[in-house]
């Protein structure tokens, strides 16, 4: 069983997870502690938070380690072929099945199966991936017998999920299986210190991909990063970095480098118009 990493300050990097918050290192200590167990977890969080990180932090550090990690995103696939994804199907089981599939459960036994969205999991779903988390049991679309598949569940949602269950769009006794253990991923506008570490994990990502040296952040840039709201969290600012490099020539990076238009009505400090 692998451990995450841990300095003996603090860990400012585990498993690609940037962040020496306080919001982030309590998470930390919760992945953890319940990452060895095989307790199903429910990562909760605003979208680009990182919650796919995290899914992948808590199967690098549990005992399914050495086995598959398997993504399966409800909002990616259309409601007809859900329980196909899910299952699997043979031959013939519908107009385009021309040959048998895996499903995802399958094809993550051993490991871990990452249920992003799983708010969105069409209802007609929801008794089946019940069954299989009750029973260890499924069957493909089409198939008469029943497969087994020893699979650790993480799922995740940007959803206020209790909230679906009281309006009866998803099943509460499904709820409580998925979400034995539920972690919160903050957003990052409630764990500004963390982002110049990230800023500047990003700029070194995108400068090395490009082959140039990381240029330098001016003081004034990095504090309006650090002072914008990022509705878009981790994934928002990674993508304006990821601009600003490809957009910029030389050893800085200013402010005219970081920002956009939208920036200029978002921020208290939003006095400072650009011309
Ligand atoms: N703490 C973090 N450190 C480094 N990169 C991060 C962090 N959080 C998120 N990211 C990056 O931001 C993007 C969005 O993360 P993701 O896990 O897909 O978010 P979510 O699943 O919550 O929408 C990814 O490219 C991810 O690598
Ligand atoms: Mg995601």
């Amino acid at each position: 069983m692998s451990e995450l990493v841990i300095t003996p300050t603090r860990r400012e990097v585990a498993h690609g997870i940037v962040g020496h918050s306080d919001a982030m290192q309590r998470m930390l200590d919760r992945v953890e502690k319940i990452a060895s167990s095989e307790a199903r977890v429910l990562l909760l969080g605003e979208t680009g938070t990182g919650k796919e990180l995290v899914a992948r932090a808590i199967h690098a550090a549990s005992r399914r380690a050495a086995g598959p990690f398997e993504v399966l995103d409800c909002t990616a696939i259309p409601a007809t072929l859900a329980e196909s994804h899910l299952f699997g199907h043979v031959r013939g089981a519908f107009t385009g099945a021309i040959d048998t599939r895996q499903g995802a459960f399958q094809r993550a036994s051993g490991g871990t199966l990452f249920v992003d969205e799983i708010g969105e999991l069409p209802p007609a779903l929801q008794p089946k991936l019940l069954r299989i988390l009750e029973a260890g049991r499924f069957r493909r679309v089409g198939a008469a017998e029943e497969l087994t598949a020893d699979v650790r569940l993480v799922a995740a949602t940007n959803r206020e999920l209790p909230d679906d269950v009281a309006r009866g769009r998803f099943r509460m006794d499904l709820y409580y299986r998925v979400a034995v253990v539920t972690i919160r991923v903050p957003p990052l506008r409630e764990r500004r210190e963390d982002i110049p570490l990230l800023v500047e994990h990003f700029v070194e990502r995108f400068s090395a991909a490009l082959g140039r040296s990381a240029p330098a952040v001016t003081r004034g840039a990095m504090a309006r990063l650090v002072g914008l709201r990022w509705p878009g969290n981790v994934r928002q600012l990674e993508h304006r970095i990821e601009r600003a490099i490809a957009v910029s020539r030389g050893p800085v990076l200013t402010e005219r480098d970081v920002l956009v238009d939208d920036d200029l009505d978002d921020a208290p400090g939003a006095h400072r118009r650009r011309a």
